[in-house]
């Protein structure tokens, strides 16, 4: 016969007991709490939930009935049974008719999670690989403030413009005429139509040619790179990484084990001779050569040519990265590295978190057509494909047309808050903030004279303003630049220059410190 109750507690001096008796007390499996306002049947559920992860209660123990919780616990029955049901449908807990309530021998497999996901085992076997560890270890940043877009958050597009409306209504249109096929799984590669009209925007808009079939739809550019790295690179290849560069492809990197060498970003660019002189035999290197991130700088022609030259010699790959160049003010387009590759070397990544809104998700690879095979059934290993809903949708907004015309709206929003931004800085931190000219993109580099720029950033968070060193983005200890960089794109013109006056406030607090 099993016993009828095993279990251990804890007493209050920290001891170990077992026990074994016929059945396990109701304080030690409930505990009310007058001031918990969840309600009753809430605690009691939690309660018992936590005696079984605990262990204090093993599977199999048969529990006190509902009329004697009630009675113990000096509450209604009703309340009582009705956890205990709702245990019981949650498969913590069975009933066997006439025997009593018991613990489940098979336990739900939330609380199994719950189970491993404890600190306490965590800590006793150190579950992360080395890439896993390095990955982690990367430092957050510390410049951004939870919550609504505020001044002057990097990455952030102008939200508060989107046509949401429109959005809804081809979004509401897909779904009253949805198929069977659009409900099934999809294409790895993502849905024909949006690779379709992404292959005419990217002809249109960047000057590079590529067919439908070269495009693999992404969740974002950060799932391109992320797919790019794991499928590239073995663990140990070296890379090259523009210093200052961009975080997200640095993480993609490292957890695909990549060993980073930080190649210096000048006016021009990437630095192509300093890279080939670190490691020539580099497996890849990463670029934002239409808008570097963060300087904001276009690389030279002659700078896209020698890079092209290494990949082709060294038999290296070359990661474009085209996250933000729709946004011009004024220059002109500058055509993308693709577009002069004839080897077959450059990966493109682009992504609509910038152009529409970062929340949907989607960006797109170009892919050399030997490589796309392999990249989609790679893809396909980690989440099958985009939702096909989403994709269609923006299938819809580009084939109507209504991309290139919100682009063309959000340039003229864009340049007004970049004004805004100008012009208040000018007003209100002269002399010590300097505004760099822009371009392209969505974030301006400004230099700080005689202040620290990492301690403005610091300050300006505790007054509710983000503002992020640009040291942040350096992987080596010393920054060449002392400067910030801000975003001027997610919040509208009267909101830049309050955060604006909020700054120069940060500004003089860190130069008293
Ligand atoms: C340089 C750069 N690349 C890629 C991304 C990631 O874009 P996505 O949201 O499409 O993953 C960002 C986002 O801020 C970025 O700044």
């Amino acid at each position: 016969m099993r016993p009828l109750w095993t279990g251990i507690i804890v007493t209050r001096l920290g001891r170990r007991l077992d026990m074994a008796t016929s059945r396990p007390p109701t304080n030690l499996l409930v505990r009310l709490d007058a001031r918990d306002r969840s309600g009753l049947q809430r605690q009691i559920c939690a309660s018992i939930q936590r005696a079984i992860l605990d262990g204090v209660v093993v599977p199999g123990t048969r529990l006190p009935s509902s009329r004697a919780l009630a009675e113990d616990l000096g509450i209604s029955r009703t309340t009582t049974l009705l956890a205990v049901q709702q245990l019981q449908a949650e498969g913590y807990l069975t009933g066997r008719r006439g025997a009593g309530t018991f613990v489940a021998e098979e336990l739900p497999d939330d609380l199994l999670q719950q189970r491993t996901a404890r600190p306490r085992r965590m800590m006793r076997h150190p579950a992360l690989s080395r890439r896993g560890a390095t990955l982690v270890a990367a430092p957050q940043a510390a410049h951004r403030l939870d919550g609504p877009p505020r001044a002057f958050r990097i990455g952030t597009p102008g939200v508060d413009l989107f046509p949401v409306a429109l959005w809804w209504r081809l979004a509401s249109a897909r779904l009253r005429s949805i198929t069977p096929t659009l409900l099934d799984y999809g294409e790895p590669a993502g849905l024909r139509g949006l690779r379709e009209a992404i292959a005419g925007h990217v002809q249109a808009a960047r000057g590079t040619r590529c067919d439908a079939h070269q495009i693999l739809i992404v969740a974002g550019a950060q799932q391109g790179l992320e797919l790019i790295s794991r499928v590239l690179l073995d663990p140990g290849d070296r890379v090259w990484m523009e210093e200052p560069g961009y975080p997200g492809a640095r993480s993609a990197l490292l957890g695909a084990g990549a060993r980073i060498v930080s190649v210096r970003v000048d006016l021009e660019g990437l630095d192509v001779k300093a890279g080939a002189r670190r490691a020539w035999d580099a497996r890849l290197a990463y670029v934002t050569p239409s808008h570097q991130y963060p300087l904001g700088v276009p690389m030279s022609l002659p700078r896209r040519l020698a890079l092209l030259q290494w990949a082709t010699r060294a038999r290296a790959w070359v990661v474009e990265d085209d996250y933000d160049s729709e946004f011009r003010y004024g220059a002109r387009a500058v055509p993308c590295l693709h577009g002069l590759d004839v080897d077959g070397r450059v990966i493109y990544v682009g992504s609509f978190s910038k152009t529409l809104f970062p929340a949907l998700r989607l960006g797109f690879v170009i892919v050399p057509s030997d490589l796309r095979e392999r990249l989609v059934t790679a893809r396909a290993a980690a989440d099958q494909h985009p939702p096909t809903i989403d994709q269609a949708v923006m299938t819809d907004f580009l084939v109507e047309g209504h991309f290139a015309r919100h682009v063309r709206r959000m340039r003229m929003a864009y340049r007004e808050r970049l004004e805004a931004l100008r012009a208040a800085a000018e007003r209100s931190c002269g002399g010590v903030l300097r505004v760099r000219p822009v371009q392209t993109g969505l974030h301006a580099l400004a230099d700080l004279d005689g202040v620290d720029a990492a301690r403005v950033s610091l300050e300006a968070v505790k007054r509710g303003v983000e503002a992020a060193p640009v040291s942040a983005y350096f992987a080596g200890k010393e920054p060449r630049i002392n400067g910030l960089v801000l975003g001027f794109a997610a919040v509208r013109p009267d909101a830049v220059r309050r955060g604006m006056e909020k700054l120069a406030m940060a500004i003089e607090a860190a130069q008293r410190r």
